[in-house]
């Protein structure tokens, strides 16, 4: 009979014989799988005097061993290999142009944003960009939010290990920090918005850990609350191409005294009561107030003559309303039979 050893070594020869996925499957099937030959090995202990079948399955179970890592080894450089080959198969050249109906479309939310951008543009606002890693100055304490207040429990704030980006480094939480950072670049008057990705930690089916925010913000001197409201209703019927009410609830931001929440009549039912505004005929759309003196002071912004206003709403629930979307998942899921929907224009 062929001895363990001898065997051994043809089942290594085998292996490492092999030159694709399948024939090492087939190698390791004959030697090791539950009839394979070094198995049946440890089956013939039995025909073995009962003092020697300990020491015999130890030098069976140690070739096994071997011959499996060996497979192992010979597994991983086949699949690098095939890998390598896929991929060098697989290139693209990105610089060919659509084709027909292949063309791709914007995101409704890319869509919605843009939509917002022109509609400001149309009077006078120019957008302002800021960084998505902020810091704990702009995000919380120059708008008024110091390290002790409650109003920074608000906001489930992702921090950034300081190692990476310093002290106080943050995915900011809103885009009003980019108030500060228009406020302290230029000099008033002016007339901003900011859209772009904010981050919570938060994560059901109306909230997602990152969701885009369209910041505005304009000061000059004799601004009024007033105008604040006129400019929103006429964005708001701009936005959704119809007539719509709005009325501002009394409410509270750090950054804006006074503060309001805006709701517009219902977009589905006009107002009647429907399950998407729960029967109230309302639906929030947006906070905003008249900037808090101290933010311009904290940008150097004499608020004895400055006053401003300030807004901050989402795009993706804007997105949804306009859109009829009616879970916010779907536009981070990337379903083309979803995403299709939406193409060109
Ligand atoms: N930053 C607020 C938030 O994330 C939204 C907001 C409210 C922005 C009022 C404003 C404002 O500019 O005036 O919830």
């Amino acid at each position: 009979m062929e001895s363990l050893a001898a065997l051994t070594e043809r089942a290594l020869n085998e292996v490492v014989a092999t030159d694709d996925l399948a024939q090492l499957d087939e190698v390791r099937v004959r030697w090791l799988g539950k009839k394979g030959l070094l198995t049946e090995q440890l089956k013939a202990l039995g025909n073995l005097p009962a003092a020697e079948r300990p020491a015999a399955g130890q030098l069976i179970n140690v070739a096994k061993a071997r011959v499996q890592e060996v497979l192992d080894q010979r597994l991983a450089s086949l699949q690098a290999a095939l890998l390598e080959r896929q991929l060098a198969q697989g290139r693209v050249d990105v610089t060919l142009g659509g084709r027909g109906e292949q063309a791709g479309g914007l995101h409704p939310v890319t869509r919605a944003r843009l939509r917002i951008e022109r509609l400001f543009a149309d009077i006078g606002f120019t957008v302002a960009q800021g960084p998505e890693i902020e810091d704990d100055f702009h995000n919380f304490t120059a708008l008024n939010v110091p390290a002790d207040h409650p109003a920074r429990a608000m906001h489930d704030t992702f921090y950034v290990d300081p190692a990476h980006a310093g002290q106080g480094a943050l995915l900011r939480t809103h885009t009003s920090p980019v108030q500060i950072r228009a406020l302290r670049a230029g000099k008033p008057p002016l007339a901003v918005i900011a859209p772009g990705r904010v981050y919570r930690v938060d994560s059901d089916a109306t909230h997602t850990p990152m969701f885009h925010q369209v910041e505005g913000l304009l000061v000059d001197t004799d601004v009024s609350f007033a105008q604040l409201k006129s400019v929103l209703h006429g964005f708001m019927e701009a936005f959704f191409e119809r007539d719509l009410a709005m009325r501002l609830r009394p409410s509270y931001f750090p950054f804006t005294e006074p503060s309001a929440e805006v709701d517009i009549s219902c977009v589905e039912c006009g107002g009647k009561g429907c399950r998407l505004c729960k029967q109230t005929g309302w639906i929030e759309v947006l906070g905003c107030g008249m900037v808090h003196p101290q933010v311009l002071a904290s940008c150097d912004v004499d608020p004895e003559r400055y006053t401003g206003y300030a807004f901050g709403m989402g795009i993706d629930r804007l997105a949804m309303l306009r859109y009829g979307v009616n879970d916010l998942r779907l536009f981070f899921e990337n379903d083309l039979r979803f995403l299709r929907q939406f193409r060109g224009g």
